[in-house]
């Protein structure tokens, strides 16, 4: 026998034999690109620490989203920044308030695509907490009652599917059992089931005006140096009705990810959070990382790890990589 036995670099001889024996691929229409939708007209204003993400005035998301189909990324998540705050979020669920104008736009204006909105009070709470609050303290139950209003306030303005990013616990049972009430029991609920108190949101908070006031999100967002945890809390969103799981952050909780696919049959989305991609660009500003290589081997990871779908502030980017 020839030393040695099997060389593994046999397969690796060439790019069509690389690509013959590819396990994971990304694939565009797996992408889901977060949106920020501002109050006023034509504007179009670029987040400091998120260099390439825009906050867009509604009369300027068909021309993002076309943009985004052309290149074969088929979803969006919405986020808004309401014209006005209060203790309550009331803005969260008004009629006419920044997302439901977007979905409609977006309904009207480029059929067959999906319009995901995120429910949570965050960004309409003067407090920047994500429920309303007893003191200092976010009241659970009466939050539940305010996210499944919103949820249904989406749903009626035309949203695909919404995805609540809250942590209080009971509400996706809560928002399902609202949304079927109404005749929506299509709508899909994608949880953001796992989700930890993280510093990578960072960026975002700036983005969306939604840093809280006082304290932080510890008492609703999961302990970072749990993963059993995370099996509790997808086990409590399947049984509560959840469509499809999510985990955020995306890159410093890949075992969470793959954790996740192994134990339960649900689709698996990650999300790659706002200082995820602000590191990379950073680095990238400096010259001291292939920008375009770094951004696809970080989302391979990801789907390696086991996401099905993936929220990224790169998906334009990384679609129109893909296109090649
Ligand atoms: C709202 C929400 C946040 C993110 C998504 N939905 C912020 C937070 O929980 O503080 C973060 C997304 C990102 O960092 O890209 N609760």
């Amino acid at each position: 026998m020839m030393f040695p036995e099997y060389r593994p670099r046999r397969l690796r001889s060439n790019e069509n034999l690389r690509a013959l024996i590819r396990e994971t691929r990304l694939s565009p229409d797996q992408l889901v690109a977060p949106l920020f939708i501002m109050p006023g007209k034509k504007k179009r204003e670029e987040i400091s620490s998120m260099p390439g993400v825009f906050r867009l005035s509604v009369d300027q998301l068909a021309k993002e989203v076309k943009e985004l189909k052309s290149v074969g990324v088929n979803s969006v998540i919405l986020f808004g920044l309401p014209e006005k705050k209060d203790a309550m979020g009331t803005g969260a669920h008004a009629k006419d308030g920044i997302i439901q104008r977007g979905i409609r736009e977006l309904k009207n204006k480029v059929p067959d695509f999906t319009v995901i909105t995120d429910v949570c009070l965050c960004e309409y709470t003067d407090h920047g907490h994500c429920g309303c609050l007893v003191g200092e303290t976010v009241d659970n139950d009466a939050t539940l009652e305010i996210l499944a209003k919103t949820a249904l306030s989406h749903a009626a303005a035309g949203a695909d599917m919404v995805a609540p990013s809250d942590m209080m616990d009971g509400r996706v049972a809560e928002i399902r059992a609202a949304l079927d009430e109404n005749n929506f029991d299509m709508i899909p609920i994608m949880s953001y089931a796992v989700k930890y108190a993280s510093a990578f949101y960072g960026p975002f908070r700036d983005a969306a005006d939604c840093a809280p006031q006082f304290g932080d999100r510890r008492s609703y967002q999961m302990d970072p140096a749990n993963s059993r945890e995370a099996l509790r809390e997808a086990t409590l969103d399947v049984d509560e009705g959840a469509d499809i799981l999510m985990v955020k952050p995306a890159v410093a909780y890949l075992d969470i990810i793959r954790q996740l696919n192994d134990e339960f049959d649900l689709p698996i989305a990650a999300y790659h959070v706002s200082g995820e991609y602000a590191m990379i660009k950073a680095a990238a500003a400096n010259g001291w990382i292939d920008e375009k290589r770094v951004m696809a081997e970080t989302l391979l990871s990801i789907k390696r790890a086991g996401a099905d779908i993936i929220l990224t502030y790169y998906a334009k980017d990384m679609a129109r990589l893909l296109q090649g």
